[in-house]
């Protein structure tokens, strides 16, 4: 068993975490100051609503729980919003997550497991993409992540720390007991955008370009269902507490589904056709983004289990059908 803190566990893809280390017998604590996320999806009993970086805060927890490990999802995660705001990016992610650090490592912290994503490639010159393929993120979002693995990195030279980067490719589905979920305001991810066209809270789902270099012209996307997400979490945990080398980790399929097949897909789930509007190009929308996403498993023996498309779309489509506005709070 081991003593968990996880930043950001009210959220989609932490709740999903919390949920798999509960399972495994772990002690989990939650820090999340619900600004994206729902206490509804806090599942364990030992919840703080507070900010990562108040200091005095973080080092109670620690001290009160004999915190071993931290996995750290607290972020804000709009490309959009951080194209427009750069500043608030580098503070919530980069500023933040550096003074975490600096209190986790202050504390006899010294287990990181961080969220980053594979928005740090930017348009990748190789499909699919390996954790040696060049860092060059082309948003703010993508910068403030790139440059809290360089800090990540620094922190191992000068204290020890022993962390690794989960670059998660694009996270979808939801828990198939239907209890937890994707509930994001405003919704910007493609499977959500979908289901919520077909509950008909939206007139239609949107095509960002349909002239791509791919078979059927729209993006291709690499969709790694959250529960096997959340394992992956477990498993580079129980690694970094071991020999897990530290350093980036792939977190996708190594397989890619254009926009055109989960729709098709998701019409054959919820059985009826969905509404669609063809529209320009997004600026900066790479054609592919797909993980080359062996390391974590030759590394721990983690395998996707639940990453076919129709897995993810009928998972998620059970949890927005049962909570069609998401957590009422
Ligand atoms: N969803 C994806 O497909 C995806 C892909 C790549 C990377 N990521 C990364 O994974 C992480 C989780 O993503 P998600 O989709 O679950 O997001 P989310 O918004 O659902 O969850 C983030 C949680 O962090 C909390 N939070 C934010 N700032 C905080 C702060 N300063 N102090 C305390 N709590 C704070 C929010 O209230 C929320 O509960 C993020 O770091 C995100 O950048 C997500």
């Amino acid at each position: 068993m081991s003593v968990v803190l996880v930043t950001g566990g009210a959220g989609y893809i932490g709740s999903h975490t919390v949920d798999a280390l509960l399972t495994y017998g772990d002690q989990v604590i939650v820090l999340d100051n619900l600004s994206t996320g729902h206490r509804g999806a806090v599942l364990t009993e030992h919840f703080y609503e507070g900010d990562i970086s108040d200091r005095e805060l973080v080092a109670e927890i620690i001290q009160k729980h004999g915190v071993e490990a931290v996995i750290h999802f607290a972020a804000k995660s709009l490309v959009g919003e951080s194209m427009q705001k750069p500043d608030l990016y580098f503070i919530e992610n980069t500023g933040k997550t550096s003074q975490l650090l600096q209190t986790l490592v202050e504390n006899g912290v010294k287990n990181f497991i961080f969220s980053s994503t594979a928005a740090v490639y930017g348009i990748p010159e190789d499909v699919p993409i390996a954790e040696s393929a060049t860092i060059s993120p082309i948003n703010p979002y993508g910068e403030s992540k790139a440059m809290i693995e360089s800090i990540c990195q620094w922190m191992e030279q000068a204290y020890g720390l022993r962390w690794c980067a989960l670059r998660y490719f694009n996270a979808a589905g939801a828990h198939p007991q239907g209890h937890i979920g994707e509930d994001h305001t405003p919704e910007t991810h493609l499977i959500p955008l979908i289901l919520q066209t077909a509950l008909g809270q939206r007139r239609n789902i949107g095509i960002f370009g349909e002239d791509y270099n791919t078979e059927d012209g729209t993006c291709i996307r690499d969709y790694i269902h959250v529960c096997d997400l959340a394992e992956a979490h477990v498993k580079a945990l129980k690694g970094l507490l071991q020999d897990l080398p530290n350093g980036p980790y792939n977190i996708g399929t190594g397989f890619g589904f254009s926009v055109r097949e989960v729709i098709q897909t998701a019409e054959i789930v919820v059985g009826s056709s969905i509404a669609q509007q063809m529209l320009p190009r997004r600026e900066g929308d790479p054609a592919q983004l797909v993980a080359q996403a062996n390391r974590l498993s030759e590394a721990t023996g983690w395998k996707p289990k639940m990453s076919d498309l129709q897995t993810i779309l009928s998972t998620a489509w059970n949890w927005h059908n049962r909570h069609p506005h998401g957590y009422t709070e």
